[in-house]
């Protein structure tokens, strides 16, 4: 193994800072023009949720239980996992779709009375073309260390890209929590019709989700509908986006055709990151 000499990791350093030296960004596409509203928030909000399949939801464990397996200190405490979400009803409420399996611990915390929450972010599918680099040292220096250690790819293969976890700024993108109850949906006279368009739009989303829709042999579960009592949305910097509570009437009053027509920050290629006009947001 080399041995890391300090001059090594400082020249690293230097190196990295100066190769990421942030794009001057010019000054008006700082300049926030005017903060969206509440409702137009609520309509980005409805687009990403018709747009998202992964949420993390988050329920409280009840007081008592007769789990043995279950630590027994953990009563009211919350608990969060990844869940499977979609927007499957026809009444353009905004009460996302989602798949109940009785024997998960979320379900089982929702069945013994908890209420939850469900966290949405805005991930974009294309990465910007112009953003704010990282000018931290950190992660240059943990790159270095990798490749002294051998466990860096892009050492040994020039034409491997850096693998970047987060390759946007996240902190500047809109989320929101959806806070509420669960509700199962009814499945009246039409049964067999309703159950069978969930399931189909379930499944446009969720291909692997066909194993254990309603039926199946493995697992009982059921579609239920997360009923929006309260809606907590970051826009993004407090210096251009909204912050706060969306009342529940704005976000269930959206209907499709509203939240069809804008675009949300990189849903086309050539985005920049920051900028407060780069024509891809219609609000
Ligand atoms: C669930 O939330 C409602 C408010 O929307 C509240 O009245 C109720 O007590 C909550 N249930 C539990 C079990 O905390």
């Amino acid at each position: 193994m080399k041995p890391i000499t300090l001059t090594a990791l400082l020249g690293a350093t230097y190196y990295c800072s100066a190769a990421t030296i942030p794009a001057t960004l010019e000054r008006d596409e700082l300049l926030p023009k005017r903060i969206p509203t509440s409702y137009e928030s609520a309509v980005m909000g409805r687009r990403i949720l018709a747009l998202t399949p992964l949420g993390t939801i988050a329920t409280i464990f009840p007081k008592d239980s007769n789990d043995k397996r279950r630590p027994p200190d953990v009563g009211g405490m919350p608990h969060s996992l990844m869940e499977y979400i979609s927007d499957c009803e026809n009444d353009d409420k905004g009460n996302p779709t989602l798949l109940a399996i009785t024997i998960s611990t979320t379900f089982r915390n929702i069945a013994a009375g908890s209420n939850v929450s469900l966290a949405v972010q805005w991930t974009p599918p294309h990465p910007p073309a112009k953003r704010i680099q990282r000018s931290s040292s950190s992660w240059c220096l943990t790159n270095q260390l990798r490749s002294f250690f051998g466990l860096s790819s892009s050492s040994s293969s020039s034409d491997s890209e850096e693998y970047d976890p987060a390759p946007y700024s996240a902190a500047n993108l809109p989320r929101f929590s959806l806070l509420g109850h669960i509700e199962r949906i009814a499945l009246d006279d039409d049964q067999a019709a309703t159950a069978a368009a969930i399931s189909t739009c379930y499944t446009k989303t969720h291909p692997d989700a066909r194993y254990w829709l309603p039926g199946n042999r493995i697992h009982t579960s059921y579609f239920v509908r997360l009923v929006v009592d309260r809606i907590y949305w970051v826009g993004g910097f407090g210096d251009r986006a909204f912050i706060g509570w969306i009342p529940v009437e704005e976000w269930n009053k959206v209907s499709r055709q509203e939240w069809e027509s804008i675009r949300l920050p990189g849903e086309k290629k050539g985005w920049k990151e920051w900028s407060l006009d780069d024509g891809n947001n219609d609000l």
